[in-house]
């Protein structure tokens, strides 16, 4: 037989290619390219023999729901679709440090005490919850610390380093193998049999796919944790996607303290869910009501000013910044309110700067480029910086009027009223177009005192239900609908320094 063929692996992508190249012709990395050893096993023919005949059957029949087990922990309850399911894999990727780990001890905490208990009739007897935690990047001692600092230190979690796949698979196909077991993190894991480095993608996918087999016989769920590297010099967890049931992400910025869950994919449940945590000293606390936590400054800046509003909600009119636009999003099935910032300055330098976090940078040029073209601004000539508050990533295209409005009012120095959400799609013409979850952001900005509601002119079905309790909404048809609301003739009113007005020195247009 002829000798294995050398292959080079993109460490990205998972691309396989036949001589090394600087950079990946799949995904264009750079320097991702590493040797691995072909598997010498050459496909035959299947014409020989027969296989065995499929039973075929319908699509309606008996089918038991898989039993779930709940951590207790309701914000990852809920993005994993309402517990995590007995035989499936999960894979939690985020950055390092984002807190992986953290969460995951939480979680075998909570299983493994009186907490988790499992859900659905088809669930094993409850008390027989148990976890185990497997790290190939810490020490015990370093664990240890962590659980003490969680104070989950009485749990009885079962806690091992090990990173020889064929030693965890010894221990856990067994017929008393725990409910729950976490591998922290796949990336440290090898198989003996191959000859890559761990890390590698071979290497990743060979231990994921021995352990999740193991976990899908042995019937207990398997939670595989991956770190993403931007390099892709270690393989990102993006190879595993396709393996797993079911793909969380943990995201949230450096500086900030709240995390997000998101589920990106989910064969027991919904995706785009998501559970927002914060980063305590004491570990990861559950944040039930994420609207007013990402409005959390902005209603202690509203609240000295001591306006007519209640302290639950905002001080109309008082106090107020330009350029900032509260947007009622919806995450999963969870209304969310979050506050919209931006700064647009005259560009000094030839092409204007554009900076965003948080959000869609070409939907943004898109936005400036609607402004421009139909309501006769010259918004795009500036330098533009946008940024969600809080750290969350926005998605929706229902933010788009929240945009806009932020960047008309950074642009004519006009606040917008602070007891106001804005939400709406935006189309290439200029119109504003109708978006999904009416009522339930309306609810939500009601829930936090907000009086008012900027919304899409058709497509708002509340009416004739609870919808006349809700905020007063102004419809818009047209962006100019919005450009004329924030143009600084009505600004006037309640602002406290100079009418925007007499600012000279700009140059852009705003229309009067
Ligand atoms: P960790 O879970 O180790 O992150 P990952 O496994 O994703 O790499 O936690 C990362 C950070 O969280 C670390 O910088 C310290 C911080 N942290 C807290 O702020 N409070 C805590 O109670 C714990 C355990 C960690
Ligand atoms: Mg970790």
């Amino acid at each position: 037989m002829a000798r294995a063929q050398a292959r080079f692996v993109c460490q990205r992508c998972g691309a396989a290619h036949p001589k090394w190249t600087g950079r990946c012709e799949d995904c264009g990395a750079w320097n991702s390219l590493i040797e691995e050893l072909a598997r010498e096993r050459v496909p035959k023919g299947l014409d020989r023999q027969d296989g065995r005949a499929l039973d075929f059957v319908g699509l309606t029949g008996p089918s038991l729901l898989p039993p779930r087990r709940q951590t207790g922990i309701a914000e990852l309850d809920r993005v994993c679709g309402g517990g995590f399911v007995a035989g499936s894999a999960v894979l939690v990727g985020g950055d390092p440090g984002i807190g992986k780990s953290t969460l995951l001890l939480q979680a075998a905490a909570a299983i493994a005490s009186a907490a988790g208990k499992p859900a659905g009739a088809g669930a094993k007897s409850d008390n027989a919850a148990s976890a185990a935690y497997i790290t190939g990047e810490e020490a015990i001692d370093q664990i240890r610390l962590r659980a003490l600092r969680l104070g989950v230190e009485a749990c009885p979690v079962r806690l091992a380093t090990a990173s020889n796949v064929r030693d965890i698979l010894s221990s856990l196909d067994r017929a008393d193998a725990p409910d729950l077991v976490v591998i922290d993190s796949i990336q440290t894991m090898y198989l003996d049999t191959l000859d890559s480095a761990p890390g590698t993608v071979s290497q990743v996918r060979g231990a994921a796919q021995e352990l999740i087999r193991v976990a899908k016989q042995r019937g207990f769920v398997l939670i595989l944790v991956g770190h993403v590297t931007k390099e892709g010099v270690i393989a990102g967890p993006r190879v595993l996607e396709h393996m797993v049931d079911t793909v969380l992400y943990f995201e949230g910025e450096r500086g900030h303290r709240f995390r997000i869950l998101r589920a990106v994919k989910n064969r027991f449940g919904a995706t785009d869910e998501i559970g927002v945590f914060e980063m305590s000293d004491q570990g990861l606390v559950e944040v039930p009501n994420p609207s007013a936590l990402f409005l959390g400054g902005r209603q202690a800046a509203g609240a000295d000013a001591g306006g007519e509003s209640d302290d639950q909600s905002d001080g109309s009119g008082s106090g107020l910044v330009s350029g900032t636009a509260v947007f009622a999003g919806i995450e999963g099935t969870r209304p969310v309110l979050v506050e919209i910032q931006a700064l647009v300055a005259p560009a000094l330098l030839g092409t204007p700067r554009r900076a965003v976090v948080g959000w869609d940078g070409t939907r943004l040029a898109m936005i400036a480029a609607v402004l421009d073209a139909r309501c006769g601004l010259s918004v795009g000539a500036n330098d533009i910086y946008l940024n969600i508050a809080g750290g969350l990533r926005i998605a929706e295209p229902a933010a788009d009027l929240a945009v806009a409005a932020a960047l008309l009012s950074a642009l004519s120095e006009t606040p917008v009223p602070a007891d106001t959400v804005v939400f709406g799609e935006i189309a290439l013409s200029g119109e504003v177009r109708p978006v999904g979850h009416t009522e339930a952001r309306l609810k939500e900005a009601q829930k936090l005192g907000f009086a008012q509601a900027w919304v899409p002119r058709s497509g708002d079905k509340r009416r004739g239900s609870a919808g006349a309790a809700g905020p007063a909404t102004v419809r818009m048809a047209h962006l100019s609908d919005l450009v004329a609301r924030l143009s600084p003739q009505r600004a006037s009113r309640p602002r406290t320094g100079a009418p925007a007005a007499a600012r000279l020195g700009r140059p852009v247009g705003a229309v009067s």
